[in-house]
């Protein structure tokens, strides 16, 4: 797709990098990872590398220090070669900013550079639970006193990485019911008394790793809490705000891989005679997902660009959430019935966009926890 909006020679620099990978690397392997369900190891180190695990780091910590926009140009990228990939990119950028937005600076000088450079293969955002997904303020992990210390019980579900990371970000509960009882701890994978569990045997994204935690008597010493007692539900959702657009922007990426993938196949097939693509049955609902894929990409982006400026950005974070991941489904949904019976085998990668997408109405926040953020914020007095 054409730029409207000139872009920076730094975002131009992520935009073309993170494309270049993902055309020559990631589109190449995607298939196989998928069948395979194969953790991305090479590919995420090779992403460190290029400056993708810290697009919107300081340099200071490692990152690249490009911004919210190159950030959301670089998921879209990335997201077409490989969603299981980018998702992964995901978690460990917003682990990243997390910290380096609400963490002490040794937390930030310990952990930062390890994500950036790659050294940690992953890192983890460990909120959801398994009675505490939407509703997350009703998470039941706690952390209670320990001398000096704290001990961290409970379990954890849905944790992206949570097998290979170097550093989890954990909620737990250290006070009242509700979120201004929940505070928020670094801890170090490896750690005495965690435990990995399951993991997901999922619909799609299958090349990510997907697993539930336990903590059992986890210690954890004072200063493993990030930010103050009872100010982690604000750190989680103020975490998810940036979360959803790099999310907005995976759906983005699917979607378009979705489309060109449609539009190939749509030229080469021939029925009645002629190519399916000089159909009008066809070209409209190609010209449909186009028209939608777009709109969603400039409403990501000016999410980003608000980001990017200090503004605001809940509401157009959680616009741009809802609607390119609709629309990302929908477009993977057209791809699959342009293929026709192809479409439905795993010989072309349009059952692969079209499993992978559909999560993404779901993690960091379904489309209607998204829905009522907006008319939260549009009805607010
Ligand atoms: N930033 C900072 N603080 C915020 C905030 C924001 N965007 N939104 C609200 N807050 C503050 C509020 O001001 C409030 O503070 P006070 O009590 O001091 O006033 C506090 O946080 C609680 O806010 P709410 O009353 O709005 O909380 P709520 O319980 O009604 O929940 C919710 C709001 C929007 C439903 C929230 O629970 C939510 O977003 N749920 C979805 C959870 C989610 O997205 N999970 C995704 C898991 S991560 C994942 O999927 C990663 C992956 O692997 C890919």
């Amino acid at each position: 797709m054409t730029e409207l909006f000139g872009l920076s020679q730094a975002q131009a620099l992520v935009r073309d990098t993170a494309r270049s990978y993902g055309q020559k690397v990631l589109s190449k392997v995607a298939g196989r990872l998928d069948r395979e369900a194969a953790f991305p190891g090479e590919q995420v180190t090779e992403l460190a590398e290029l400056g993708l695990m810290g697009v919107n780091v300081p340099e200071e910590y490692g990152g690249a220090e490009a911004g919210a926009v190159a950030y959301a140009l670089a998921m879209m990228e990335i997201a077409q070669g490989c969603a299981s990939t980018a998702v992964t990119m995901a978690v460990n950028n917003m682990v990243a900013e997390t910290i380096v937005r609400f963490g002490s600076e040794k937390q930030k000088a310990r952990y930062v550079p390890e994500i950036t450079s790659g050294r940690f293969e992953a890192a983890s955002f460990g909120l959801s639970e398994p009675h505490a997904g939407s509703d997350a303020a009703a998470l039941r992990t706690t952390a209670r006193r320990d001398g000096d210390g704290w001990v961290l019980n409970g379990n954890k579900q849905w944790i992206t990485s949570g097998d290979r990371a170097g550093v989890i970000v954990v909620w737990a509960r250290t006070g009242e019911h509700g979120g201004k009882g929940i505070s928020c701890f670094l801890v170090e994978g490896g750690s005495n008394g965690l435990h990995v569990g399951r993991h997901e045997e999922k619909m799609g994204l299958r090349a990510s790793s997907t697993v539930s935690l336990s903590f059992d008597d986890v210690r954890l010493p004072q200063d493993a809490m990030m930010g103050g007692p009872g100010e982690g539900f604000s750190i989680a959702l103020s975490a998810l705000d940036g979360g959803r657009i790099g999310i907005a922007a995976q759906g983005v990426g699917i979607g378009i891989a979705a489309l060109d993938a449609a539009v190939r196949y749509a030229k080469e097939r021939h029925a009645f005679g002629q190519p399916i693509a000089n159909y009008q049955a066809i070209r409209f609902a190609l010209a449909d997902a186009a028209t939608e894929l777009s709109a969603a990409r400039l409403l990501t982006l000016r999410a980003a660009a608000l980001k990017e400026a200090g503004k605001p950005f809940t509401r157009e974070g959680s616009m741009a959430k809802v609607f390119a991941t609709e629309k990302a489904n929908r477009a993977c949904d057209v791809s699959v019935q342009v293929h026709g019976g192809y479409g439905y085998l795993d010989e072309f990668p349009a059952e692969r966009h079209y499993r992978d997408a559909r999560v993404t109405t779901i993690y960091e926040g379904t489309s209607e926890i998204q829905r009522v953020v907006i008319a939260r914020d549009l009805l607010k007095d």
